[in-house]
């Protein structure tokens, strides 16, 4: 593939299998060496680098993990390396980490510097819990992270947090260069960007062909096939993206990313508490990636992204040859990994109800860190509550069958009758008979029915709580 980008402060034309990864082109093509290799899973952060793209007049950075992201995709984008972030005085990111001793072999630090600066680039708003949690996708094997926790913590406090949020719709590149956090040749990078090649839609889908779309579950199954190809990059596609409401149903394109769904006010209003869910979703740089089409089409058990929808009772418009046909997300999962989708069929949009907005919606996962990990067992329930009596109920449960699971007998059970105590404990008695985990590396089978039952009842309270606060 050929094209034009913005690599640091310079324009390139490049020409390289689309599919290729991002790092082994910046470091063996470019011999840009201060970007660090180490999984190539996405799990370090030791890759992470910083794509600008224009956003609504306006060039929007966010990080990503350069050993998951194809060359295909810098095409019109500005890549920012660890080089371009040096200037020849340190910026104050990188001198608090200096003055804090949170680098001692070297090895993270390019990518805890990428991503710090990337939360400043990312954020709304200011906050010292989210910045930390920001830096949930770097790991540091030999410094302990207290120290690069205070650098971070330090440099939240030196921002002004008025200016800092009026920043974010009115150029916050310009903020960051007046503070000293970007090297000033930012600024230019908008021009240099408009004189790229303008970027139509790529064609529809072929058969046969490889879809790519955030690529966090591809590049790791399947990695050295799609490093060699032209893979077909769905989030260049604008059919595939966006949030809108459409009579009475949101509708969330397929290739739309986590982070997108985190920033959107329609989305939020539909669930409000998903910006706490979402932390427990892989770190941000692969939120920024990951789409749902990508977490539902791979069909894990314990898909996060599934779950909740299924307890949304979303709804899927399939697209083949132009041809969209409905299916309910509940009856799209067949069995391990097998989908009622045709070869050549995409997933073209979710579709969720909007009067959800009078439901409440609960999301739980346990796994074994809290951050950027996988869960043993995850589960969701939406409820609609009238003087007690529950008229819709929807709930869900990963890790605990081969599919995610849409907790049919339960729902069925608990629907038009009054809530109480008694109801809840035979629901979930229901529900452990629905299931069938299997024991593996996340728990036994013992563990696992037994999370979804304490789940289920902290579903409930929490539920009830808001329910009661509500009316
Ligand atoms: C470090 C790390 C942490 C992770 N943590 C979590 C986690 O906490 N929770 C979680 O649920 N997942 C997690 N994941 C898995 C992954 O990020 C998600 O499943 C993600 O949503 C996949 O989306 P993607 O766009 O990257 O998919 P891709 O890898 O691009 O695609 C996955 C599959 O879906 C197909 N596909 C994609 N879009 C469509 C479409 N519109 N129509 C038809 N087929 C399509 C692709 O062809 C491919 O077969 C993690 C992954 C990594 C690397
Ligand atoms: S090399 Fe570890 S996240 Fe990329
Ligand atoms: S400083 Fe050595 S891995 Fe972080």
């Amino acid at each position: 593939m050929k094209g034009y980008a913005i690599i640091n402060d310079k324009k390139i034309q490049f020409e390289a299998p689309g599919g290729k990864h991002l790092l082994d082109f910046i470091r063996d093509d470019l011999q840009l060496k201060g970007t660090k290799e180490a999984c190539r899973e996405g799990d370090c952060g030791s890759c992470m680098v910083l794509l600008g793209k224009q956003e609504n007049g306006d060039i929007r950075y966010r990080t990503i993990n350069s050993c998951m992201f194809p060359v295909g995709e810098i095409q019109n984008s500005h890549i920012v390396t660890i080089e371009g972030l040096n200037e020849d005085k340190l910026t104050p990111i990188q001198q608090f980490m200096v003055d804090e001793w949170a680098s001692q072999c070297g090895f993270c630090t390019p990518g805890f510097i990428v991503s710090m600066t990337g939360y400043f680039l990312q954020a709304k708003t200011l906050d010292v819990d989210d910045a930390l949690a920001f830096l949930g996708g770097n790991i540091c094997r030999c410094t302990g992270y207290l120290s690069i926790k205070k650098a971070m913590t330090r440099l939240c406090e030196l921002v002004d947090p008025d200016k800092f949020r009026k920043s974010y719709e009115k150029n916050r590149v310009n903020y960051l260069i007046s503070e000293g956090f970007l090297p000033g040749y930012f600024e230019s990078i908008s021009v240099l960007m408009s004189h790229l090649p303008a970027e139509a839609d790529p064609e529809p889908f072929q058969h046969g062909n490889v879809l790519l779309a955030g690529g966090t579950d591809l590049y790791i199954q399947k990695a050295d096939m799609i490093s060699t190809h032209e893979p077909y990059f769905i989030l260049r596609n604008s059919h595939f993206r966006g949030i809108r409401q459409e009579g009475d149903q949101c509708v969330v394109g397929s290739a739309t990313t986590v982070s997108e769904m985190q920033e959107s006010d329609l989305f939020n209003r539909l669930v409000p508490e998903f910006k706490k869910y979402s932390r427990l979703i892989s770190g941000a740089s692969i939120r920024n990636r990951a789409t749902i089409g990508g977490n539902i089409v791979n069909a894990s058990p314990i898909g996060d992204l599934s779950i909740l929808f299924l307890a949304l009772n979303a709804s899927l418009r399939l697209e083949l040859d132009g041809r969209e046909r409905m299916i309910q997300l509940k009856n799209f999962f067949l069995g391990y990994k097998k989908l009622d989708l045709y070869p050549g069929e995409l997933v073209k949009e979710l579709l969720i109800p909007m009067e959800l907005t009078d439901h409440v919606i609960h999301f739980e996962k346990v796994s074994r860190r809290t951050h950027l990990d996988i869960a043993s067992v995850n589960s969701a329930m939406s409820i609609r509550l009238n003087n007690r009596k529950i008229e819709e109920i929807h709930a869900s449960a990963g890790g605990v069958g081969p599919v995610p699971m849409y907790l049919n007998g339960f729902c069925h059970h608990l629907q038009d009758h009054f809530f109480d105590e008694k109801l809840m404990e035979t629901g979930i008695q229901i529900a452990l008979n629905e299931i069938n985990p299997i024991s593996d590396v996340r728990g036994s089978k013992t563990y696992k029915c037994l999370l979804l039952e304490q789940q289920l009842r902290i579903h409930f309270s929490v539920l009830a709580a808001q329910i009661n606060k509500i009316s």
